[in-house]
Order: structure tokens, then sequence, then C-alpha cells
């Protein structure tokens, strides 16, 4: 229904003057092109009031989505969506990425090992990579008498965040055509199984990978932490003991993570990640991985 009204806010700025029943071509006079001119702008006005309150309704019921139906994703639709995407911000508009696109059943098996195999990377129509690239970039330098200087780890970083820009952005947009979607963070815990699955050469690295289909789940919302826990005012606010007990109540509370923390046998929601979703063992051994991988495609010296 949403939608429905959607496309009739976003259609009638351009249709409704036209379909007017004073309008005709050969009256076309001052009188006329004055009242033309009002419409359009309540409208367009209309329009850009009710779009942006459409942009945070659809961010505001987002979710991931992890089962797909097993419709294709249309590649007209997916290029689509992955051109709009290049409109985010990027350093010196130089677009320090790339995007793998993978649709084939071969190549989604040759990533699943690096993903630990989660279900929706064989599953799901398409999968995403989204690279921090200054290959190209460094390329275009080589070819133009420039000396490039990006085989180091500010660079890395750089590239790195276009690449999440340009996720977040796309992520967005397909949200907002109904695709459903997941992030796979798994995509920097075993960079290297990515590389060699997609021949990425030097100064192309894998910061991101997407799941994506049409939705065949509506799961409930996720909980969020309150305002006041990430947002300080003027300068950082340390937190108190007191101040956590009251960001972390509700998080604690619910009956979801309370089961989660009595089957482990854990004596608290906190233990949950730190001993079992994300340890220190794991963090510091992935970590080498990282380093590793980062100097193997020429970003770490
Ligand atoms: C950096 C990052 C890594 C993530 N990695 C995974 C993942 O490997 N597998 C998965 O199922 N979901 C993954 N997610 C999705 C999160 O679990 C999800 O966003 C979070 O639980 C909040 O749920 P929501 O997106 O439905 O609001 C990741 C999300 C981010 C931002």
């Amino acid at each position: 229904m949403a939608r429905i009204f959607y496309a009739f806010f976003t259609f009638q700025p351009l249709i409704f003057p036209f379909s007017d029943k004073n309008f005709k071509l050969s009256t076309l006079n001052f009188k006329l092109f004055r009242t033309f001119a009002r419409k359009y702008i309540f409208f367009t006005f209309s329009f850009f009031t009710f779009h942006s309150s459409f942009f945070t309704y659809m961010i505001s019921t987002r979710r991931t989505i992890r089962h797909y139906t097993a419709r294709e994703v249309e590649p007209a639709l997916l290029d689509r969506l992955l051109t709009e995407a290049a409109r985010t911000q990027t350093m010196g508009n130089l677009q320090l990425y790339s995007v793998v696109v993978t649709r084939s059943a071969e190549g989604k098996a040759a990533l699943a090992p690096a993903h630990f195999n989660q279900p929706m990377v064989t599953q799901a129509p398409v999968v995403l990579t989204i690279c921090a690239d200054f290959r190209r970039t460094t390329a275009w330098a080589n070819c133009r008498k420039a000396d490039p200087g990006y085989d180091n780890l500010l660079s890395f970083m750089n590239a790195a965040t276009d690449a999440l820009l340009y996720t977040q952005t796309f992520c967005n947009l397909a949200e907002d055509a109904g695709l459903g979607l997941c992030f796979l963070g798994t995509t920097i815990y075993s960079p290297q199984g990515i590389i060699d699955a997609l021949h990425l050469p030097q100064l192309v690295f894998p910061v991101a990978a997407l799941t994506i289909g049409w939705p065949a789940e509506n799961p409930p919302q996720t909980d969020r932490l309150p305002f006041e826990s990430f947002v300080h005012d003027e300068t950082y606010h340390d937190p108190s003991p007191a101040d956590i007990d009251r960001f972390y109540a509700a998080k604690e509370a619910l009956p979801d993570n309370q089961e989660f923390v009595r089957i482990n046998n854990k004596e608290t929601l906190a233990q949950i990640f730190t001993d079992i979703r994300y340890t220190r063992k794991d963090n510091e051994l992935l970590s080498t991985n990282f380093l590793e991988a980062l100097r193997m495609q020429g970003f770490f010296k």
C-alpha cells in the first residue's frame, strides 16, 4: 500500500499539470502558465515532504533478511541499483571501490567456506563482494605519467571507507526497491579465501559482502541502544557503571537474550559475546590473518 502511495506522489507533480482540464497547448497563456507553476510548486513541495518521510519510514522499518525466494534478482534492476549507489560521497571523487557480482552456483560455493558456510551465501540469488580498490586509480596514474603512492595503510583506510559508504548506499536503495539483504562481516575474517575465489589482484581488498534476494521472511525488528548511549554532547562522556546499567537494561531483559544466557550456562549477556560469539582468541588470530592478507595485497609494507 505504501508503495502505491509512493508511486502516486512520485509522479503526481509531473502528471497533474498536464491532466488539468484547462490545459490546451494552443491556449497556453500567462494565466494558465501561472496556474501550472503554482500547482507544480505545490505538488513538488508535497512530493519532497512525502519522499523524505517515506525514506525515514523505510529506514525505521528495515531488518536484515537471511531467507530468499527462488525469484531471480533481475540483472537490469541490480545494475540500476549499483549505478545509483555510485552517487554516494567518495574521496577525491575517485570511487575507490569495486563490486564483484556472484550469481553462479560454482561462484557461491567457492565463496561459502570463507563465510564460514553461512547458508545464505549459497541460497541467495546474488552475492555481492565490495572491495576497497586502489588498483584502478593506480593504473590510471601509471598510464598518465603520474606517480601513485597508494600502497600503504592510509590509502587502504580511504578505499575501505569509500567501499563501505558505497555498500550502505546500495543497501538503502536495494531495501527501498523491496529486496532483502544480509551484510556478511565474515568478509574480513577470511579475506584470503575471498581474494583467491574472486582472483583479486594487488591493491584490491574485500571489505564487505551482501547476500541479496526477494524476502522469504519477515523477522521481528532487532532492538537498539538508547540515543543517550551513543550521542555525546560537545565532548565524550565516559559511561559510568550506572550508565551502563541504564543503557543495557532493555537489551538484557529481552526474553531471547535471557534464554541465550540460560542455555549457554553463562552469567551475563556480555559473556555470550566475549566467550562465544567474538572471542579474544578468534579476534587475535583473525587480526593476524587480516594483516597478512593486507600485506599480500600490497597495502601494508
Ligand atoms: C559489520 C557487520 C557484520 C555482520 N555480519 C553478519 C554475518 O556474518 N552474518 C549474519 O547473519 N548477519 C551479519 N550481520 C547482520 C547483523 O547481524 C544485523 O545487522 C544485526 O543483528 C541487527 O539486525 P537488523 O539488521 O535486522 O537490524 C552483520 C552486520 C554488520 C553491520
